[in-house]
């Protein structure tokens, strides 16, 4: 029997993970199908429970439903409870198992692509959103230094890192007001700085804008945006006119991706191919 598995979220359109998912289960020969499901977040109940059948073998879950689909799931891995978001869904023999591979995703593309060793280095983060909580997660399990969060909404910052107090032990957490960048040396002194927030997305409302002007963007230290589309952002463009090393945020996509499939197939994600349709397919 031919099986399938979705995405589900809203709104659909402009992702590329049906086209590289699909790549990877037709170049390793399995006769899975992968859907969009729109659904917004009042039809969410309705789109889990036809997750349970037999010819389902799980789903991609996005925004708005990340964290929306937690209670109607029967299990939950703890990195998934910990960051409070699933992205995964396996349906075990009509049982539902929640899951969260951005963790991996940042993590194997930060050291794989980005050379970066964690050991006492000072990490900045832009954003307190969804994709923040997850990546303040890999970081934690890490031998980094210090992380220093800055957001938009100081609440929401503050509120990211007090829930992380209690993982964070010897590493040093601080939330500031987005408006102290332009002062702020946590970000002049950090040795990774990564962009979690969506400014500069394509089709958003701040396409073609950077997080930071070029004079704000540490030299000396890795910036990494982790918003993909498109593959060289203002915000790395920017980053590399400074001479500062740069990394996309295709390759997180792509390895969270790869450890969804691993998930559903119990077989490795074809990376390389996976990298080659998304590319193809946001071009
Ligand atoms: N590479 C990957 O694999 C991957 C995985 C997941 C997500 N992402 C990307 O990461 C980005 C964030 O995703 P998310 O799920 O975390 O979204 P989210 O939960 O909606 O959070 C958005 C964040 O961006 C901030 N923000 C938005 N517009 C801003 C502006 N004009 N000025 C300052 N801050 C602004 C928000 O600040 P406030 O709290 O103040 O609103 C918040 O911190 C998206 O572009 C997404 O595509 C990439």
């Amino acid at each position: 029997m031919s099986k399938s598995v979705v995405l589900i979220g809203y709104p659909l359109k402009h992702s590329v993970s049906p086209a590289f998912q699909q790549a990877a289960f037709d170049s390793c020969g399995l006769e899975v199908r992968y859907e969009k499901w729109e659904t917004e977040a009042e039809r969410l109940a309705e789109a889990v429970n036809k997750l349970r059948q037999p010819s389902m073998l799980g789903a991609n879950v996005t925004i708005p439903c990340k964290e929306g689909i937690i209670p109607l799931l029967d299990e939950l891995s703890d990195t998934a409870v910990r960051i409070g978001a699933v992205n995964t869904v396996v349906n075990r023999d009509g049982r539902l198992m929640g899951f969260n591979t951005d963790v991996e995703g940042f993590t194997t593309a930060l050291c794989e692509d980005g050379g970066f060793a964690f050991r006492n280095k000072r990490a900045v983060l832009l954003g307190a959103g969804g994709v923040a909580r997850a990546v303040m997660f890999a970081l934690l399990n890490e031998e980094i230094r210090s992380v220093t969060v800055f957001n938009r909404s100081i609440e929401r910052g503050r509120r990211l890192v007090s829930s992380f107090a209690r993982e964070a032990g010897r590493i040093e957490l601080l939330a500031l007001p987005w408006t102290e960048l332009e002062t702020s040396s946590a970000l002049q002194d950090s040795d990774l700085l990564v962009n979690c927030t969506s400014i500069g997305m394509r089709y958003g409302a701040t396409e073609g804008e950077s997080p930071l002007r070029a004079e704000l963007i540490p030299h000396g230290a890795l910036v990494y945006d982790l918003v993909y589309n498109p593959e060289e952002t203002p915000f790395l463009r920017e980053a590399k006119r400074v001479g500062a090393k740069t990394l996309g945020g295709l390759s997180m996509l792509v390895y969270q991706g790869a450890a969804s499939f691993e998930l559903w197939t119990g077989k490795k994600g074809p990376v390389d191919i996976m990298l080659k349709s998304a590319r193809e397919a946001l071009e």
